[in-house]
């Protein structure tokens, strides 16, 4: 049995891109392994520092877990906040992190561009901290979409590194995981770019029909393809892609031959990605919006993924006090 760990950030609702880049999977991977998937409610800090940020977010993103069908009788489902063990291997794991390799991540160097008046230290030594979510259970899968692939390399650079220092073979080197395929990246409906929460490009699960109709039509297209067999351009590809996700086979094959043979009306074809997002994500907010009226419930499993995820976190951090060499008189 394999031991998994991901993580979504409480930055809001959930999205198409975190459903099909990393959430499906969790649900996919529940039963057949060991697994742990937390809110980052840490990690939201670097973009999100209010109060009122964490205070909606957190719960939304636990009752999105749970209405997606995460069970937290099988897997264990904490919020990253609630485990002190964390940020302690993240103290250590920070002493054997080099400025200029935290630096050159493309992560942190696209929010630097994004947010020069808070370059937080907290944003530089972001991958340090995702390393010690993974690392504190010893976890080997790590289901995430495509934009988190980088992370995953450093965790294992990390990992590797603690292991050669100490002359240990005690972490493993964690794999950014898919079932074998590529990483998933969902794009927006502005053309270009993935899906994001802070894009303004996003469909979200908890999106009504109309809202999601409304941002379906005013999708990117062009004038259509003049040829037979033409290669799609990028907001075409898109359409396509998001259709791949929640659509038949039937129906995107239906407008693959509409468009090689040059008879595609991209109204229709938006019309039909409209209805069956819609039909995906309808009993999904249904049931979000039946989780988010019982606090005692949200309650009772945050307290219980709590408490199974400092279990297996205090293991490790015991291990590697001792592997360190802190007091052991
Ligand atoms: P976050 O909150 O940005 O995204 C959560 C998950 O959703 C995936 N995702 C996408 N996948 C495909 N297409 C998209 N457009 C798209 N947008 C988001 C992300 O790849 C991710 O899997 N750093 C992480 C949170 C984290 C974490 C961890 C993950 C913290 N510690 C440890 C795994 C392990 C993040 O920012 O996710």
């Amino acid at each position: 049995m394999d031991i998994v760990l991901s993580g979504i950030r409480s930055t809001g609702k959930l999205h198409l891109g975190n459903y099909f880049g990393a959430l499906r999977n969790f649900v996919r991977m529940q039963h057949e392994n060991k697994c742990f998937f937390f809110i980052a409610d840490y990690h939201s800090l670097t973009t999100h520092p209010t109060p009122e940020d964490l205070h909606g977010s957190v719960k939304q993103v636990l009752a999105e877990y749970l209405a997606c069908g995460l069970d937290p009788e099988v897997a264990t489902l904490y919020i990253q906040s609630d485990v002190p063990q964390i940020p302690e291997l993240y103290l250590l794991l920070n002493m054997n992190a080099y400025k200029g390799e935290l630096e050159r991540c493309t992560s942190f160097k696209e929010k630097v561009r994004k947010q020069p008046d808070n370059i937080n230290a907290g944003l530089l030594t972001y991958p340090t901290l995702m390393a010690a979510d993974i690392l504190i259970h010893k976890a080997t899968k790590v289901p995430v979409g495509k934009d988190q692939e980088q992370h995953l390399e450093m965790t294992r650079t990390f990992a590797n590194r603690f292991n050669r220092m100490y002359k240990v073979d005690y972490f493993p080197e964690p794999v950014a995981f898919n079932f074998g395929e590529d990483l998933v990246k969902i794009p927006g409906l502005d053309g270009s770019g993935k899906m994001g929460k802070s894009e303004g490009n996003a469909i979200y699960l908890s999106d009504d029909p109309e809202t999601i109709r409304k941002k379906v039509m005013k999708a990117v297209t062009d004038a259509g393809p003049t040829q037979p067999n033409q290669p799609k351009p990028e907001a075409i590809q898109n359409l396509f892609t998001i259709m791949k996700a929640v659509s038949s086979p039937d129906t995107l094959q239906y407008f693959e031959d509409k468009y090689n043979a040059c008879e595609i009306r991209y109204g229709d074809m938006k019309k039909q990605l409209a209805e069956d997002i819609i039909t995906f994500t309808t009993p999904i907010r249904e049931r979000i919006e039946a989780i988010l009226a019982d606090n005692d419930y949200l309650r009772k499993v945050a307290l219980m993924g709590a408490e199974k995820a400092r279990e297996s976190a205090s293991k490790t951090i015991r291990d590697v006090r001792h592997i360190i060499g802190f007091r052991e008189f």
